[in-house]
């Protein structure tokens, strides 16, 4: 699934994603995340208004998507994922940037998250947009791995 970067100026803002895109979704969530949803959940995420998704492609193909829950005024991110051979493209940092914009819209005040310990560049990429570890979830992975929860304020942002 290897794309040139040129692919991306011709689509440079992620689109709300729908039940079309479930195959695409299942397919990037295998690749990048080693199938954390299996295509039922998928097909729920897609479906319920309160769960904003997000992806970034050319036609049907995905190569970035991030996906939340709005529970009153917070965003639970609950998916980020970026095709292996994309990564480090800024990718991953558009394309949640955007769920943010897109949880700021439907009332959220601040967001939140739970990423592995030892997930160097999601906590990178997580650092880069502010947010702070506020817990710790200890053996939360199937591997034993804790996981580190985190929050940013949706409110100051422009
Ligand atoms: C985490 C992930 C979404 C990052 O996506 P990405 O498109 O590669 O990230 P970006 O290119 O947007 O990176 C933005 C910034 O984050 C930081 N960053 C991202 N990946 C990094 C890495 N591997 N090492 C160090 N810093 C990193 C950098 O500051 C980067 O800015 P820079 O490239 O200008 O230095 C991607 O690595 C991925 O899909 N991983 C597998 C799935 C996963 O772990 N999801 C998160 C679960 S909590």
């Amino acid at each position: 699934m290897a794309h040139s970067a040129e692919t991306w100026v011709a689509q440079p803002l992620p689109r709300p994603l729908t039940t079309n895109d479930l195959q695409a979704c299942a397919a990037l969530d295998r690749l990048a995340l080693g199938g954390l949803w299996n295509e039922t959940q998928w097909q729920r995420e897609l479906a319920e208004p309160d769960r904003p998704c997000l992806g970034l492609g050319a036609g049907p193909t995905l190569v970035a998507i991030a996906a939340g829950w709005v529970i009153f005024d917070e965003l639970h991110i609950s998916l980020v994922a970026v095709d292996p051979s994309e990564q480090r493209r800024g990718l991953g940092r558009r394309v949640l940037e955007a769920l943010l914009l897109k949880g700021q819209a439907m009332g959220c005040s601040r967001a939140t998250l739970e990423v592995a310990v030892g997930n160097g560049a999601a906590l990178a990429l997580y650092g880069t947009l502010g947010f702070c570890t506020q817990g710790r979830r200890r053996c939360y992975y199937r591997s034993g791995e804790d996981a580190l929860i985190q929050w940013l304020s949706l409110e100051a942002r422009d």
